[in-house]
């Protein structure tokens, strides 16, 4: 059995072909925010403040958040928004898990807020691989068209905040390109 939590929000840089050490690490979610606004990736480390009985329906989570939630879809012109949480323990989660594996595009923004759990976004950008491992209070925007994969680990747990545009046209487009397995998977 293996330890998955691993509770620090943390970026990875690697050489796209180098997955076996990144270049570089940072936590500080400033530095974060300012490595990926430098290749046009929207990072940002929200005030989790918000009092939020356990069990809070997706109402009360939007409530909780909501001028910031307001926000981000004035900003990037959402049309909808909406709260998918996956609780520790669901069984059968391995398909769910593997669907986002391998690398692939959307062609809308895939927007998302951690109001708890985790999650590890790959982004594949300028040659380099954006590991951001996404813990409660972070969003993180993955641009349109932009080479990515998502590992929400071998037991996941997280309840986020999706952003969307049109929800029935938000499916992956599978680039084919195996590069997801060679680098190191969240767990
Ligand atoms: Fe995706």
């Amino acid at each position: 059995m293996s330890v998955t939590t691993e509770l620090r929000t943390t970026l990875r840089v690697f050489d796209e072909n180098q997955p076996a050490a990144p270049l570089r690490e940072v936590t500080a979610g400033d530095e974060i925010a300012r490595e990926l606004a430098a290749v046009g990736v929207r990072f940002e480390r929200w005030n989790t403040d918000a009092q939020l009985a356990p069990g809070a329906d997706a109402a009360a989570i939007l409530d909780a958040y909501r001028s910031s939630v307001e926000r981000i879809q004035r900003d990037g012109g959402y049309e909808t928004v909406d709260v998918l949480q996956l609780a520790k323990g669901t069984p059968n989660t391995e398909p769910i898990r593997k669907k986002f594996l391998d690398e692939h595009s959307h062609t809308e923004d895939e927007v998302r807020f951690f109001v708890a759990g985790s999650g590890s976004f790959y982004l594949r950008l300028n040659g380099h691989v954006y590991q951001a491992i996404c813990v409660r209070g972070d969003l993180l925007s993955v641009p349109a068209g932009t080479r990515h994969w998502f590992d929400m680990g071998p037991d996941p747990e997280f309840t986020a905040i999706r952003w969307f545009n049109n929800q029935t046209g938000w499916v992956p487009q599978f680039t084919g390109d195996p590069i997801a397995a060679r680098f190191p998977r969240y767990e």
